[in-house]
């Protein structure tokens, strides 16, 4: 009887893996944004060359009623996830990142006054505010545009012949967006599930490095995206596994979650000014069972902002050359020569195709909990034998800001429970 479960789980494992055939797996419940019986909103994950999307144009295909799927789509921007959101009446289908470092969500609006970057024709139209009945701007004396000044700040503001809230966001690398706020419908699945009142940024300037429509804000802000669902439901957190094989299913939850997890460990809020972000106190890295060598006057524990709009990790100088030392030697030793370049990238010596079971091992230790991290959470596979770390320098990204990015959690079941202040992982969990 023992053995009796394995073998059945291995069997429903390799169907679960296999080629889909679309019926069962794919039925529309696994497919569907939908509410659980918890009173929590979930939505569905998917690779946009997941079988269940069929074809290759899915994304194409997608009509008001696939809102609330989330689909990875590297051609729009690598390494990101995109929620489906429709928006106004009559509604457009847009997709828009997953970001958990920002707040206000915005989209790429029409009569872009000054210039904004080109958004993918798989990202949906552009919005355009003038052709929604339900469309309705935002005042200046409204709360959440004081709010937005007092976060975001001058010099922009408001324009007062037509009572217009202006926004201004910034992120890193020098992008920004711009634009006036608004209100209008947000749908979510088969229309059931409606924020009547979405308030929103209408981007009319932005300067930024993807092709999506705009972005989907899970920071902790009374006009988040996140806040404005969470409010109607009875627990105040999100999870997400974001699944890094195309074949696999991956999940976002707002609300109540399932709360069996492996590993915990305490949320701080905040990163320096920005009180909305969500941090986590990185303790040390080891590669192969081995702390780093850092020199003993710089201090290795540092707070890391969890950013799923950011691809890779930053960690702070010292901790980065002594991580990018200590892979370098190990792989050396498995048969990898370091490449020199901007980024710390490696090649096989004999040119064979990267071994992926033999590649070091990594691990960065949290309080109470140590995220072991597969090599797919590491390396970028640049080609067949060329790998690059998916760790950075801070310096290379936005100066002094630590982040842990989307890359070294993918695949892991990732909980931020802002009730209890905690943080939850666990490995492999789609
Ligand atoms: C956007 O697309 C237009 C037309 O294809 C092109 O002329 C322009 O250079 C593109 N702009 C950017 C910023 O890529
Ligand atoms: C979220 O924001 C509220 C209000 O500013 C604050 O009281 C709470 O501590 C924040 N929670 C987290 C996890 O940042």
């Amino acid at each position: 009887m023992g053995l009796m479960l394995p073998v059945i789980l291995l069997l429903a494992l390799s169907y679960m893996v296999g080629p889909c055939n679309c019926t069962g797996l794919c039925s529309p419940e696994t497919y569907e944004f939908r509410l659980s019986k918890d009173g929590a909103f979930h939505f569905p994950v998917f690779h946009r060359k997941h079988p269940c999307l069929g074809l290759d144009d899915p994304v194409h295909a997608a009509s008001v009623s696939d809102a609330g799927t989330v689909i990875g789509n590297d051609e729009i921007h690598e390494g990101k996830y995109f929620m489906a959101i429709s928006l106004g009446t009559p509604a457009i289908f847009n997709l828009v990142t997953i970001d958990t470092g920002s707040t206000l969500s915005w989209v790429n609006c029409e009569r872009c006054q000054i210039k904004c970057h080109n958004q993918s024709a798989e990202a949906g139209p552009k919005f355009d505010p003038h052709g929604s009945a339900t469309y309705r701007h935002v005042g200046c004396s409204d709360e959440h545009c004081t709010d937005i000044l007092a976060d975001n700040g001058l010099p922009y503001g408001c324009i007062e012949e037509t009572d217009t809230c202006i926004y201004r966001l910034s992120y890193g690398s020098s992008q920004y967006s711009v634009g006036k706020l608004g209100r209008d419908r947000l749908a979510l699945g088969d229309n059931h599930t409606i924020v009547d009142d979405f308030i929103f940024g209408c981007s009319v300037d932005d300067i930024f490095l993807g092709k999506e429509a705009g972005i989907i804000g899970f920071g902790n802000q009374s006009y988040s995206f996140f806040n404005q669902m969470v409010r109607q439901t009875s627990y105040d957190a999100f999870a997400y596994c974001f699944p890094s094989d195309h074949r696999a299913e991956g999940f976002l939850i707002v609300g109540p979650y399932p709360k069996k997890l492996e590993l915990v460990t305490p949320l701080i809020r905040g990163y320096g000014p920005r009180s909305f972000v969500y941090s986590l106190l990185l303790l040390d890295m080891m590669v192969d069972g081995r702390r780093l060598e850092v020199d003993r006057s710089v201090d290795k524990q540092q707070a890391m902002v969890v950013d799923s709009g950011t691809d890779d990790t930053f960690v702070s100088s010292p901790v980065f050359y002594a991580f990018a030392e200590a892979m370098a030697s190990s792989m050396q030793g498995k048969g990898y020569y370091r490449e020199y370049g901007l980024k710390v990238c490696f090649r096989s010596a004999g040119g064979e195709p990267v071994n992926w079971m033999g590649l070091p091992t990594v691990e960065m230790q949290f309080p109470r909990a140590t995220l072991k991290l597969p090599p797919d959470n590491v390396f970028h596979q640049q080609s067949v034998d060329r790998l690059c770390l998916a760790f950075q320098p801070d310096s290379a990204g936005v100066p002094g800001i630590r982040i842990l990015g989307n890359k070294a959690l993918r695949s892991f079941r990732v909980v931020h429970d802002l009730q209890k202040m905690t943080f939850g992982f666990q490995a492999r969990a789609c």
